[in-house]
């Protein structure tokens, strides 16, 4: 154990605690006075302004919740934290993507170059106006491409928005929530051809974009390229492969994917097959919010599970190691499966038992807040990627925890994303004792569950009046 990261994921896994709340301001937009605007055409899903599209599928204000202290309470506890002067008229704005306490740490910049239907130049979006702020003309994206690109996307977290309600543990969110907005980029973007990069020259673009590092950290960068206008196609080349052959490794090997790690080998428990069904994460972009009220306890068909599974374990077009996780999982009241804590070999779409028998106690002894422990009752599903330390600082250095972390999130946005386009509910949870689950499900040496989200279906009482803004 070497890294700053190795020491802080021994001694952090629960929030410390914040001296004085009051210190950090509620803002969750930032403003630049006087700075050069762009508008982008709203509202964003109008045909003509793709790249306004995807601001907004990412990171856009394309929610808001009517919300009553009574809402708040199973988060809360208490009333204590309720505004006094008006407690029933409790308007929230929403994003697409799920964040810790609904803080909102992450932000999204843009790197334009002649082709990008703005202005060349570095721009921050502005999702209250929808609008692009130009912090610098000129086409920079030779500092954040790593191949042709039309367009860089940027995407950095504020890190006092978390820290001023988690305390300490504030890094580990954004690091989890850097992933969650890639997968949500990924899917938002696919038009655009993009590419994702969670490994690049971080105090380079922290300069570029003019930020102060110690309140806001660059996380992720996406490569947009979109296509060409579309040719004369020639004729199929179908009955040649072997010429096809030779072609394809040589551009495969002009453009290597990255290594795998050096992984534990699986255990050898019992083998489920499950059937093939492909999610739509796209259309899940549009449902998808967190359970307000947990879940009823009905039961789950084995296709929905292996629409979420199939989300969960996909692999994501960017530079890192497709195995820096492993997608663990405990079942109940699924039809087909034994309950129990298994393992999801995404390669193989099958699931290996780790754990036998009725999970639902021992997720309860493991779940901190009421909410949680109304899931470990009800929900079908709880997801718990897993990363192993060692061999993920092995290969990353000091950037092992952040990238492994993203990994992380992104897998569990991607499986709520399917969960909602086939009607599951779903809610990611920090407050849980991963350590508790570790051990049941056996994990040695440096491997530990990173985050938990449970799915099932949505409580009758959970759905809240709830605004769409923009479709
Ligand atoms: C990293 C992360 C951790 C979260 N932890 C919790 C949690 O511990 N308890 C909880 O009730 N919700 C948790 N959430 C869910 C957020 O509260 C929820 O996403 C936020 O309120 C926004 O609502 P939405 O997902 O409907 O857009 C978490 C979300 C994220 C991304």
């Amino acid at each position: 154990m070497t890294t700053e990261a190795s020491r802080y994921q021994e001694d952090i896994r629960t929030p410390t605690e914040v001296a004085d709340p009051q210190a950090y301001p509620r803002r969750i937009v930032k403003s630049y006075p006087g700075a050069p605007r762009h508008p982008l055409p709203w509202p964003p899903e109008q045909p003509g302004h793709r790249l306004g599209r995807v601001l907004a599928g990412v990171g856009g204000i394309t929610r808001s919740q009517w919300l009553t202290p009574l809402d708040m309470l199973p988060f809360t506890g208490s009333f204590e934290t309720i505004p006094d002067n008006d407690p029933l008229q409790w308007l929230v704005t929403r994003r697409p993507t799920p964040s810790g306490g609904a803080r909102y740490s992450a932000e999204w910049y843009v790197i334009a170059g002649p082709d990008s239907e703005v202005p060349a130049g570095v721009h921050y979006y502005d999702p209250a106006r929808h609008e692009l702020v130009q912090l610098r003309s000129g086409d920079h994206r030779s500092w954040a491409a790593s191949g042709p690109a039309t367009t860089v996307l940027v995407q950095t977290n504020v890190f006092w928005r978390l820290a001023a309600k988690y305390g300490e543990m504030y890094y580990r969110l954004t690091c989890l929530e850097s992933g969650i907005q890639v997968a949500q980029a990924l899917v938002v973007a696919a038009e655009e051809n993009p590419r994702a990069r969670l490994c690049f020259p971080d105090a380079d673009l922290t300069e570029l974009l003019g930020l102060d590092p110690r309140e806001e950290g660059v996380h992720a960068v996406v490569e947009l390229l979109p296509p060409v206008p579309a040719a004369y196609g020639g004729p199929s080349l179908a009955g040649f492969p072997r010429a096809a052959g030779v072609h394809a490794a040589v551009l495969a090997q002009s453009r290597p994917g990255p290594e795998p790690l050096a992984a534990a080998p699986a255990a050898g428990g019992t083998r489920i097959d499950l059937p093939y069904v492909a999610p739509d994460l796209a259309a899940g972009t549009r449902t998808r919010h967190a359970a307000m009220r947990g879940f009823s306890g009905d039961a789950m068909s084995i296709d929905t599970l292996a629409a979420v599974l199939t989300g969960y374990g996909q692999g994501a077009r960017w530079d890192l190691a497709p195995d820096l996780i492993e997608f663990h999982c405990v079942v109940a009241d699924v039809t087909g499966v034994p309950d129990g804590a298994y393992r999801y070999h995404p390669g193989e779409h099958r699931l290996e038992l780790v754990a036998e028998g009725d999970p639902r106690h021992r997720l309860r002894e493991a779940a901190i807040t009421s909410l949680t422990q109304q899931g470990a009752r009800t929900a079908n599903l709880w997801l718990l990627p897993v990363g192993d330390a060692a061999a993920a600082e092995e290969r990353y250095g000091e950037r092992w925890y952040r990238v492994q972390h993203a990994a992380a999130g992104a897998a569990l946005h991607r499986a709520c994303l399917a969960a909602a386009s086939v009607g599951v509910a779903s809610r990611i949870h920090n407050d849980v004792l991963t350590h508790v689950l570790d051990e049941w499900f056996g994990l040695g040496g440096r491997r530990r569950g990173l985050l938990m989200a449970q799915l099932g279906t949505e409580h009758p009482a959970g759905l809240r009046p709830e605004f769409r803004l923009t479709y």
